[in-house]
This record gives C-alpha cells, structure tokens and sequence, in this order.
C-alpha cells in the first residue's frame, strides 16, 4: 500500500485534495488516480460556482506577514508580552521550544491566554509533527483556541498536509482556517514542489511556507555562515515553489539576537530573495524586520502613477501604454496594484492605537 504514495506526488498530487490520503490506501487502487479520475471528485467538491479545479492563484487571502515572531506557549512573561509589540503574526509554539515534559501545561496555557488575550495580528500556532504523540492533542487545543493558522513542523509530503486537512474536517474546523508548512528536511526540501501544489486549489488550506534552516543545517551538516550562501539555493527552491502556488514564503530565523547589523543583512538579503517576511525569535527584531521587508515609498509612488495611468479612459482596453517614456505593460499594473495594496494595509496597522 505504501507504494502507491509517490503516485501522490505526482501530478495528480494536488488534484488529490477532499480524498483523505489514508482513505486513499484503503478504498483506491494506484490506477484511481488517474488525472481524469481525481479532476471529477473534485468537481464534485467544488463550490460557490467555480467549474475549475486549478484556480487562480489569487485565492489566497492577501496578508502582512513582514515580521512572525515565535512565542514559546510555557514561557507566561514572552506571552504577556505579545499584545504590546507589532509584529504582523504570532506563532505560539507548542514544538520545539516547549520541553516534552511540558507540553500539556503549555497547551492548557495557551489556550487560556488566547481566550482573555488574543493578539490583534495573525495568531498561528505551531503543533508538533501529527506522528509524534502530542500532534492531536495539540489540534485539539489549537481548534479550541481558534487561530488563524496552524504550522506544522517538518512537513515532508503532501500527505502530511492531507493528514492533518482530514482532520481539520473531521473535526468541523472553520474553511477559514489556513495552515502553514515547515520546509526544515531534506525530504521536505526535495518535495516541496509536491507539497505546494496542495495549496493550488479553493479547497486547500496550505497558505504559507516558512524555511527552518535550524533543523535543515543539522540534517544536512551545512555549517552556519554569514551569507548564507550553501543555503541560497535551498532558500530560492522553496521560494520559487511557493510562488508556484501563490503561498507567502518566511525566511528563517536569525539566532543571535543580539547581533542587529548581522539580523538587518540577513532580512536584506530575504527581501531580495523574494521572500514576503522572516520568522523571529525575540522583540527586538520586529522592528527591523518590518521596515526592511515593508514597502519602499518610491516604488508605491510609481505603482500609483502606473494605476492611475490605466485609470485613464483614453487607456482603458490598451495592454500597453507609454509612461513618461517608459514602456508598463497591464503585468506591471498588477504587481503596482499589490504593492499598493501591501502599502495600504501597513498604513492601517500603523494607524491602529
Ligand atoms: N516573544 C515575546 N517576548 C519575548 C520573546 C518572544 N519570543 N523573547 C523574549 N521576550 C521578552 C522576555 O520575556 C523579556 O521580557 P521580561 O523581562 O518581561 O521577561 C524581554 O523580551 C527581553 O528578553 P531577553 O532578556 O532579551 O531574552 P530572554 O533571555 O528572556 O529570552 C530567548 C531569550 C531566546 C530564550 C527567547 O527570546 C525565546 O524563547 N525566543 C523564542 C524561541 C523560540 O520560539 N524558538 C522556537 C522557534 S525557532
Ligand atoms: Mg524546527
């Protein structure tokens, strides 16, 4: 039965969504999943009038996600603290910064501080690996705590994602709900692409990305370094398979937090790499990892001058249009339309009191 996996991870993979993968092994034949097989199981799925499987990748909710600061769930001052400081999400980790023997004091405080003091940001929680013995427990309490997300550590297939999207159903978890993928394994990083693609459909809850290089540097002995640069191109790959499937992607965490001009580089370096945000371990890279991966005011001129500029009638049904002598195609109007997007929901973060 085990063999028919990798046949998930093939095209078919995605497609796969709404069929529990261990239901799989026990009611399909590796020859069911043929494409034409699995595009009619969804359809029957699919809702709110979309004839397609393979939507837009716009369907993901457009999010600020500059700065995910990690909260371990047992540490009670680093939880009271979390309501003053600005990062755009919260990850309560019940995995590897809680100790096994405290894990179920974590979980009960977790779920009792989000009720009286949830944050006004995104609220993701990290569970530990659904195979360890504490995973459902903790999908238990993080249903119980109603996060936005929840993160699932060393995620290595797209079954993995499936398993616990089975559970989340079976356990009538809101469709709002999103979860986020650890990339932290060589396994995970060798099927990445497989695992993106279960975020490609309305059904799928993958949402996010975020690259562990902790865990992925201990598996694969590549040593840390400043730059990066043995991790670039594993840093890139997630990146690239991320887009693929309009996911958000997060850069690593950075651990010497007291070394800022080392936090700055590296948040610099994410941003050029394409990535949307970096996970933090402390407060004080908040700050830094907002402004770097924020909005340059140049760039949000320009994208406004270039919407305005189609907003013209004379360039109503034109694809291209002269701009002060710059030729901008209607691609550049929907990477000006995002970006001004992304500057306006920073504007309203700041603006709350
Ligand atoms: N979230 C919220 N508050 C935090 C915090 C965090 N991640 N990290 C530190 N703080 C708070 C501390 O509680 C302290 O406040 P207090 O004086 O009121 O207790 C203040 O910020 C200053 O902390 P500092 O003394 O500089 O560090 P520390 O020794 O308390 O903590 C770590 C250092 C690394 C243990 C802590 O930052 C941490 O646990 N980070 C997250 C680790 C994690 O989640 N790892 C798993 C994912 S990689
Ligand atoms: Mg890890």
């Amino acid at each position: 039965m085990v063999t028919f996996l990798p046949a998930m991870w093939g095209l078919d993979a995605p497609l796969a969504r709404g069929k529990p993968y261990i239901k799989c092994y026990s009611n399909f034949s590796a020859s069911d999943w043929t494409h034409g097989a699995v595009v009619a199981r969804l359809a029957q799925k699919s809702k709110g009038g979309h004839n397609g499987i393979m939507t837009t990748l716009d369907h993901h909710p457009a999010r600020l996600r500059r700065s995910v600061l990690c909260v371990p769930a047992d540490n009670s001052r680093a939880l009271a603290k979390v309501r003053q400081l600005a990062a755009d999400a919260v990850i309560f980790d019940l995995e590897d910064a809680v100790a096994p023997e405290h894990k179920g004091e974590a979980r009960e405080a977790l779920v009792r501080h989000l009720s009286k003091n949830r944050p006004d940001c995104e609220v993701v929680i990290r569970v530990n690996a659904l195979g360890s013995g504490f995973g459902q427990m903790d999908l238990t309490a993080a249903l119980a705590a109603s996060p936005d997300a929840i993160l699932l550590p060393k995620v290595e297939s797209p079954a993995d994602i499936q398993v616990a999207v089975d559970w989340l159903a079976e356990n009538d978890a809101p469709e709002s709900l999103r979860l986020w993928a650890m990339i932290e394994t060589p396994r995970g990083l060798l099927n990445v692409a497989a695992i993106a693609e279960t975020g490609r459909t309305f059904g799928g809850r993958l949402d996010c990305f975020v690259v562990g290089l902790n865990d992925l540097r201990k598996e694969t002995r590549v040593p840390a370094h400043a730059g990066r640069t043995y991790l670039v191109p594993w840093l890139m790959q997630v990146l690239l398979t991320a887009r693929s499937s309009g996911l958000d992607a997060i850069d690593a965490v950075f651990n010497d937090f007291r070394d800022a001009d080392g936090f700055e580089a590296e948040c610099r370096q994410g941003r050029d790499m394409g990535y949307d945000g970096k996970m933090l371990i402390h407060p004080a890279q908040i700050g830094p990892a907002n402004e770097h991966f924020g909005v340059d005011q140049a760039a949000v001129d320009e994208a406004r001058a270039i919407i305005a500029a189609f907003d013209l009638p004379e360039n109503a049904d034109k694809g291209v249009i002269n701009l002060h002598g710059r030729m901008v195609e209607r691609l550049h109007l929907d990477q000006a339309l995002k970006l001004a997007a992304k500057a306006d929901m920073i504007e309203k973060r700041k603006a709350k009191p």
